[in-house]
């Protein structure tokens, strides 16, 4: 069954690239849930899933996924390698810190981008910052987990980042409701 959230974001892509190949990268990932439904959906996407897993974070996180373990952290990550095995040729898995997983990414390089990593403004402006130059003119950068009621209740600064983020380059983001925004890069 597909969440509204995942609806809004598989929508917002189909009716921007179609069902033909794109080349997307999902920043955080967590089981795979979401890269799952990418990938059956987009037959001929390249998608590229980036999450720290296990590593240690940039910074503490104030939300639960600080008290998980190392250990259910890399279980995490290989539960989101069997469920796109069906798709192991299209999809990359990428094991590291999100910042420092964009530095090996050619500007202009991607159709889209998926911010959903630490929800910390902090954390959400430094992806936006990072990823933002690799995704081509026309193409989207989707953030996840605007304005929740889980986001008030542990401090997380989507929204803000993206307010921030987008007021420093004169640029605007759209609202698509159930937790996602888009920026369009034109
Ligand atoms: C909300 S979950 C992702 C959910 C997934 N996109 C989905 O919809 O099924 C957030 C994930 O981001 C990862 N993460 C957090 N900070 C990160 C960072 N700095 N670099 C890479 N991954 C990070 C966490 O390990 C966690 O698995």
């Amino acid at each position: 069954m597909r969440e509204p959230r995942d609806e809004t974001i598989l929508t917002v892509l189909r009716e921007r690239f179609g069902l033909t190949g794109q080349c997307g990268a999902e920043v955080g990932v967590s089981f795979g849930v979401l890269s799952v439904k990418l990938l059956e959906l987009f037959p001929a996407l390249v998608l590229d899933m980036i999450d720290r897993w296990e590593l240690p974070p940039r910074r503490p996180y104030s939300d639960p996924i600080a008290k998980r373990s190392r250990q259910a952290l890399r279980k995490t990550r290989e539960e989101a390698t069997r469920v796109t095995e069906f798709a192991a040729g299209r999809r990359r898995i990428v094991h590291a810190d999100s910042v420092a997983a964009a530095a090996g990414y050619a500007d202009g390089s991607l159709d889209w981008v998926l911010v959903d990593a630490d929800h910390s403004r902090e954390a959400v402006l430094e992806d936006l910052a990072a990823w933002w130059p690799k995704v081509r003119t026309g193409g989207l950068v989707l953030c996840d987990d605007i304005a929740t009621r889980l986001g008030k209740e542990w401090g997380w600064g989507v929204e803000e980042a993206m307010n921030e983020f987008c007021r420093a380059r004169g640029l605007a983001w759209r609202n698509l409701g159930h937790g996602v925004g888009v920026i369009e890069k034109y």
